[in-house]
């Protein structure tokens, strides 16, 4: 058993694990309770599971714990925006109704943070870009790029 220092949503937290090669994911979802990351393919291919590491969006669940710094900021969709005061991506995928059965957008939303950060004022062809390697079963695509659209102009 050890100890791991990790900074999360603006918190300071500590961890117990046996394996320090165990993906952030299950850290995240399993130690600390945070559900907005999801288990989706495990092997980098879907999205579902997307963090941001010090604002860069990374796949939680081909990340080792061992990677993470203390002093890296990993933030959650939890620590994007709150219930009362979303994130403008959060807002603008309710306003859409860009959510079917909501599976992929974590990582929809988390991908797009990051995306956005960078891009204040992307064209439809860049968000399709951006969001190329994010999968969605339920195929609301259209309706996702209208959000991110949304809230790039928000
Ligand atoms: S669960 Fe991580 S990319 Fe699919
Ligand atoms: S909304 Fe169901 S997987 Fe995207």
């Amino acid at each position: 058993m050890a100890t791991k220092s990790l900074k999360v949503n603006g918190k300071r937290v500590s961890i117990t694990i046996d394996d320090p090669e165990m993906p952030l994911l299950y850290a995240l979802r399993d130690n600390l309770a945070l559900k907005g990351p999801r288990f989706g393919c495990g092997l980098a291919q879907c999205g579902s599971c997307t963090v941001h590491v010090d604002g860069k969006a990374v796949r939680s669940c081909v990340t080792p714990l061992s990677s993470i710094r203390a002093g890296q900021k990993v933030v959650t969709l939890e620590g994007l925006g709150t219930p009362q005061k979303p994130h403008p991506l959060q807002k603008a995928f309710i306003e859409e109704q860009a959510v079917q059965c909501g599976y992929c957008i974590n990582g929809m939303i988390m991908e797009s943070a990051a995306f956005l950060a960078s891009n204040r004022n992307p064209t439809e062809a860049q968000i399709k870009q951006a969001l190329a390697n994010n999968l969605c079963r339920c195929g609301t695509h259209a309706r996702i790029v209208r959000a991110v659209k949304r809230a790039a102009n928000a």
